[in-house]
C-alpha cells in the first residue's frame, strides 16, 4: 500500500505567457509520488521548482501533460491538499488559534470540533497554549509551525511545502527539521518539499528529486535509504555525506535556491 502512487505527473510543462516573449519555466516532467513519501526537490534558482509545486497543488495550470492526485485530474487547489510557503503568511490580527482555523472559515463557520482539532494540531507542534497568542507574540519557527498546523486542519492527505524552514535560523531549522521528521512519521502525509537545503533534503526525504537550470527538469532522483525516523546524529555518517555529495555535485557551479 505504501507504493501506491497518489501523484501521478505526466508529461506536464509550464511556459509563462508574458507581455513579452513567453517564458519557458519547466520542461515535460514525468514522476509519480508514492502514498506517504516524503520527497524533496532541489535545484537551482529559477529552475521551476514552485513553479511544479504549483501545478500539484493546482494554483496554476500546466501548459501540456497532466497531474493526477489520487487518480483524478488536479484543476483547482483541493482539500486534501495543503499548501505551506516560505513565509508563514499569518494574519497578523488573528490569533495563532484562528490562523489554524483560516481554511475552514472561508467557506463556514467552525464548529467546536474544528476548533478542538485546531488545538489538538497545536499541541501536536508543541505549541500547546499557544492558541490565543498572536503572531508578532511567537518567534519565527513558531509561526511556521502555526502555518503547518493551517495546512493540515483539513487533513490534507498530502502536504506541499515550499522552502518552508528557509527563513529560520540554522539551529531553529534543524529543531524544527527533527520535530517535522516525528510530525510526518505520526500523521502518515505524503509530503513533497521544495527545498535549497541538500542536508535537509537528505535528512527528512525518502526521496531526493535533483532539477537542472531553467527550463528545469528531472536530472537524477536518489532514494534516501535510511529508516523513516531520523536522528540528528545520521548526518555525520559517511553514507549521509556520500548522499549529499551526490547531490553537490550538480551544483558546484549553479546557484541553489
Ligand atoms: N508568473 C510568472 N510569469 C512569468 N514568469 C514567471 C512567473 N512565475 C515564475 N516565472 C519564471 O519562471 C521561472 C521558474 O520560476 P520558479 O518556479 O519560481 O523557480 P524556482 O522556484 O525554482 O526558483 C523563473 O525564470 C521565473 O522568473
Ligand atoms: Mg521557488
Amino acid at each position: 500500500m505504501r507504493d501506491r502512487a497518489i501523484i501521478e505527473i505526466r508529461e506536464a510543462s509550464k511556459e509563462y505567457e508574458t507581455n513579452a516573449a513567453p517564458v519557458p519555466a519547466l520542461r515535460p516532467t514525468t514522476t509519480s509520488i508514492a502514498d506517504a513519501a516524503f520527497v524533496s526537490i532541489v535545484g537551482p534558482s529559477g529552475c521551476g521548482k514552485t513553479t511544479l509545486l504549483k501545478m500539484i497543488g493546482g494554483l496554476i495550470p500546466a501548459s501540456t501533460g497532466e497531474i493526477r492526485i489520487k487518480d483524478s485530474p488536479v484543476t483547482h487547489p483541493r482539500e486534501d491538499v495543503g499548501f505551506v510557503f516560505q513565509s508563514a503568511v499569518l494574519l497578523p490580527w488573528k490569533t495563532a488559534l484562528e490562523n489554524v482555523l483560516l481554511p475552514i472559515q472561508v467557506r463556514r463557520r467552525a464548529s467546536a470540533a474544528d476548533v478542538r482539532r485546531a488545538e489538538e494540531l497545536l499541541d501536536l507542534v508543541g505549541l500547546s497554549g499557544f492558541g490565543g497568542r498572536y503572531p508578532h507574540e511567537l518567534s519565527g519557527g513558531m509561526q511556521q509551525r502555526v502555518s503547518i498546523c493551517r495546512a493540515l486542519i483539513q487533513d490534507p492527505a498530502c502536504l506541499l511545502m515550499d522552502e518552508p524552514f528557509g527563513a529560520l535560523d540554522s539551529l531553529t531549522r534543524e529543531n524544527i527539521n527533527v520535530f517535522f521528521n516525528k510530525l510526518w512519521l505520526q500523521t502518515g502525509k505524503t509530503v513533497v518539499m521544495v527545498t535549497h537545503s541538500i542536508q535537509e533534503a537528505v535528512f527528512l526525504s525518502t526521496r531526493v528529486i535533483v532539477m537542472s537550470e531553467r527550463p528545469g527538469q528531472i536530472v537524477d532522483d536518489l532514494v534516501v535509504p535510511f529508516p523513516a525516523q531520523r536522528a540528528p546524529e545520521i548526518i555525520g555518517s559517511v553514507e549521509f555525506g556520500e548522499l549529499a555529495n551526490k547531490v553537490r555535485k550538480y551544483f558546484t557551479k549553479a546557484n541553489l535556491d
